[in-house]
């Protein structure tokens, strides 16, 4: 009864210019361990979770890329969104898709472009939510203690209960100001959303009648697993609202459980996390380049595609600095979350 959602449709746009909407970071080899996020993502739930169950949501511009990196997935788990409409809607669409194969089912949703360092760890925390998810009406989330005030993040407090390993969410805020970040960071009350749900399709499906209900509506008037299937997601996705399942459903549901989870986890979502995942020199700059001297210059980060070009940094502290052939970017660290809408901006350039 177990099945795996793992969603991909996120063009990444925090991590320009690495990640462009050609080529989004959840198929590029981001660390350099010889296997793209989504490979790893697919490897470490392969372990629990059979092929056939394994399913990979994306746009249906990244179709062929993710058929070329997963080619164990047979084509059919590979299913393409006419246009992005965040995490709600593919959820969703999901929910509906396989519960229509297997009304029993519960799903582990899997972001693709994740770094989880202790697989052993997390693959007992998915287990334990499993069983949960199976017996009980709960919806599910992966908690990470926080060493940041990140914006970009979900934060969670919890009813702490200390003979057990999951606990009932008490409020969820997704991406709070830089203010709130810090006073839950202090207050030591909180933990991230991962962003990796486990839950019972019925649950789910439940949750999007009481809190999106016209997005539900509008998902129960396709057949799914037919040839109808593809032509009818086509013609209510433009009326879907553009929506997280984070602001649309976990902020708003009763039943939401954490299972706070130490499994060396980061969101490579932006160059901090980045950053704080690479190595770093005695200046806490963190490159691979080979031709790169740094007068007065600490914690920055430094990706050249060109890892012969010479360069000289002077005086530059906290900074990312990425070169790529076709564009260069120069912003410091505190900004990562504003690329996002730089990258917008740039369209505007002729
Ligand atoms: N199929 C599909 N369609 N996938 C999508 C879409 C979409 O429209 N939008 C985003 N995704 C994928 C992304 O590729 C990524 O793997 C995942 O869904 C999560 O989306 P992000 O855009 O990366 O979300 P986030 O990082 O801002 O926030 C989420 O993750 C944080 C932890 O990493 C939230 O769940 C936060 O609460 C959480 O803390
Ligand atoms: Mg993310």
């Amino acid at each position: 009864n177990n099945y795996c959602v793992i969603m991909a449709g996120g063009v990444g746009s925090r991590f320009w210019p690495m990640s462009t909407q050609k080529y989004p970071k959840q198929f590029q080899d981001i660390l350099g361990t010889g296997h793209t996020m989504i490979q790893q993502t697919y490897n470490r739930i392969s372990k629990i979770v059979i092929p056939e169950n394994i399913y990979v949501i994306t746009s249906k511009e990244y179709i062929a890329l993710t058929e070329q990196q997963l080619p164990e997935l047979n084509p059919e788990n590979i299913v393409g969104e006419p246009m992005m409409k965040n995490t709600a809607a593919c959820n969703m669409y999901m929910a509906k898709k396989i519960a229509d194969k297997n009304p029993n089912a519960n799903i582990i949703v899997l972001p693709a472009d994740h770094l989880i360092l202790n697989e052993t760890v997390f693959l007992q925390k998915i287990e334990l939510a499993l069983n949960l998810a199976a017996t009980k009406n709960f919806l599910i989330t992966l908690g990470i203690k926080p060493t940041r005030p990140e914006t970009g993040y979900g934060y969670i407090q919890f009813e702490e209960n200390k003979d057990k390993e999951y606990f009932k969410v008490k409020t969820f805020t997704e991406k709070p100001d830089l203010e709130f970040a810090r006073t839950f960071l202090e207050s030591g009350d909180f933990l991230w959303n991962a962003g990796i749900f486990i839950w019972n399709v019925q649950s789910i499906l439940s949750a999007f009648e009481e809190y999106l209900s016209e997005m539900s509506q509008h998902f129960q008037s396709c057949d799914y697993n037919t040839k109808e299937e593809e032509g009818c997601i086509d013609a209510i996705y433009p009326k879907v609202a553009k929506i997280s399942i984070d602001n649309g459903i976990l902020e708003k549901a009763k039943n939401v459980y954490v299972i706070p989870a130490d499994i060396g986890w980061s969101d490579l979502g932006t160059w901090t996390s980045v950053y704080e995942n690479a190595v770093k020199d005695a200046e806490k700059n963190a490159s691979k380049s080979r031709h790169l001297l740094t007068y007065n210059a600490k914690g920055n980060i430094i990706n050249l595609k060109n890892k012969n070009k010479a360069v000289i940094i002077d005086g530059l502290k906290d900074y990312i600095i990425v070169d790529t052939d076709k564009a260069l970017l120069i912003c410091p660290r505190a900004n990562d979350q504003l690329i996002k809408e730089y990258v917008q901006d740039l369209k505007t350039l002729k």
